[in-house]
């Protein structure tokens, strides 16, 4: 099954939003496979952000990641990475539409409290980063059938 990277970034979790927003990704039938609170040094922000290296911003990114905890979390399901984007919104929160959780709840690109894959590839790479198998579980969880049926 689809698993993607989600991290509730330090502002999110220094907001007090957590329960706010495990809560949806829980309530529409995604399965909760690993969650750890860590502060991630600064190497390790750089590591998961490489991708936007040449920005401008990059340098305040990986400072703001690895300001204080994170919600690291793995979360399964059928369409998960694409579905959790649209859960998110748009990565400027005064473009995300109201019902998401950038358009509830942030308001400027730099404080948008969380982070999710972008692709299978990068969901591959960073839960990777952040995890180790052994951190991953693999139990079955009784909700499963009712949220996709036996056949
Ligand atoms: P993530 O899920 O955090 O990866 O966001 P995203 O995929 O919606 O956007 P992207 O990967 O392009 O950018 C990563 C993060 O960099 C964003 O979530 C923002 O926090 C930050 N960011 C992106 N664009 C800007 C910008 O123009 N200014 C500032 N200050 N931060 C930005
Ligand atoms: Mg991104």
């Amino acid at each position: 099954m689809e698993r993607t990277f989600i991290a509730i970034k330090p502002d999110g979790v220094q907001r007090g939003l957590i329960s706010e927003i495990v809560a949806r990704f829980e309530r529409k039938g995604f399965k909760l496979v690993a969650i750890k609170l860590v502060v991630p040094s600064k190497d390790f922000a750089q590591k998961h952000y490489h991708d936007l290296k040449e920005r401008p911003f990059f340098n305040g990114l990986c400072d703001f990641l690895s300001s204080g905890p994170v919600l690291a979390m793995v979360w399964e399901g059928e369409g998960v990475i694409k579905y959790g984007r649209k859960l998110i919104g748009a990565t400027d929160p005064q473009k995300s539409e109201p019902g998401t959780i950038r358009g509830d709840l942030a308001v400027v690109v730099g404080r948008n409290i969380i982070h999710g894959s972008d692709g299978p590839e990068t969901a591959k790479d960073e839960i990777k980063l952040w995890f180790k198998p052994e951190e991953l579980n693999t139990c079955t969880i009784n909700s499963e059938k009712w949220v996709y049926g036996a056949n």
